[in-house]
């Protein structure tokens, strides 16, 4: 390698704000939308590389998010320039701490500083492991101080839905999340119902969209005009076959995809029926 640390970490740092000023001017308050690919704890640096020349996406109204896990983030934001592919990076978890002796956890400034632009908090893979409400809020205000669009997931269990309590959850999940946060232009929300995650079997198109009208008068009653610019994704079992049919509701502004957004040519046909 020819190249000096040096002039490697300047390198680093200058491609880093360059993409920061892009971020902010490329930001527009105007409903977008959104497909994103948590790939969860899968993926290694060759299927990565193998998903890269096979994803085909048109560069539409609309963006692409990859959320690899943590060790892949850089690798997959210095990939998709190389390859030219306009896709952004967001991570799976954060911590609402600036810094300290927390073994294993990533802090939202280390995020911002390789280049992520999201992350995905309260995911119901992380609420099992014991994330509650209140640590969704800190890490929505965590995010936030740095400039990172959190994507923050709600969804109720098998068993609320058949006790009819879907509304009271999804709105409890809604109302905690953003509890004193002042500004939510930059905000993103996933309906994901839990029983409908890695199952095979989606909420139907309305059921979904019954959902996210739910969300949108929350956020509504409670913020004002604002609700009407957040995007809202469905996520949970989406698939090639069903997405079409859940991309025709209004309140469905995007999807996060976890299985299917393994294999490129299935999650390429996610990618258009949005863009
Ligand atoms: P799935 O996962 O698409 O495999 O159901 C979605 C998610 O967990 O975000």
């Amino acid at each position: 390698m020819s190249q000096t640390i040096e002039s490697f970490i300047e390198q680093i740092v200058r491609q880093v704000v360059t993409d920061k000023v892009t971020h902010q001017i490329s930001s527009n308050p105007i409903r977008r939308s959104l497909v994103v690919a948590n790939w969860k704890m899968n993926m290694t640096l060759k299927t990565i590389v193998s998903f890269i020349q096979n994803f085909n996406v048109k560069n539409g109204q609309g963006e692409v998010v990859l959320c690899p896990p943590d060790p892949y983030l850089y690798p997959v934001r210095s990939l998709l320039k190389e390859s030219n592919l306009s896709c952004s990076v967001g991570a799976q978890n954060v911590h609402w701490q600036d810094m300290g002796a927390y073994t294993g956890d990533v802090s939202a400034e280390q995020l911002s500083d390789i280049g992520c632009k999201y992350i995905i908090i309260g995911h119901s893979e992380r609420r099992m492991s014991g994330e509650t409400n209140d640590m969704v809020n800190k890490k929505v205000d965590q995010a936030l101080k740095y400039n990172l669009i959190p994507i923050v997931c709600v969804g109720e269990s098998k068993e609320e839905r058949d006790n009819q309590r879907t509304s009271d959850v999804v709105r409890d999940q809604v109302l905690a999340a953003f509890s004193g946060i002042k500004n939510l232009s930059q905000i993103v929300i996933a309906y994901e119902p839990i029983w409908a995650i890695g199952t095979g079997e989606s909420a139907s198109p309305e059921q979904a969209q019954g959902v996210h009208e739910l969300i949108r008068s929350t956020l509504f009653e409670q913020y004002g005009d604002i609700a009407t610019q957040i995007p809202i994704l469905y996520g949970g079992s989406v698939k090639p076959s069903n997405v079409n049919k859940l991309s025709s509701m209004k309140d469905i502004d995007g999807v996060l995809v976890g299985g299917a957004s393994l294999n490129a040519d299935d999650f390429s046909t996610i990618t258009r029926a949005f863009m």
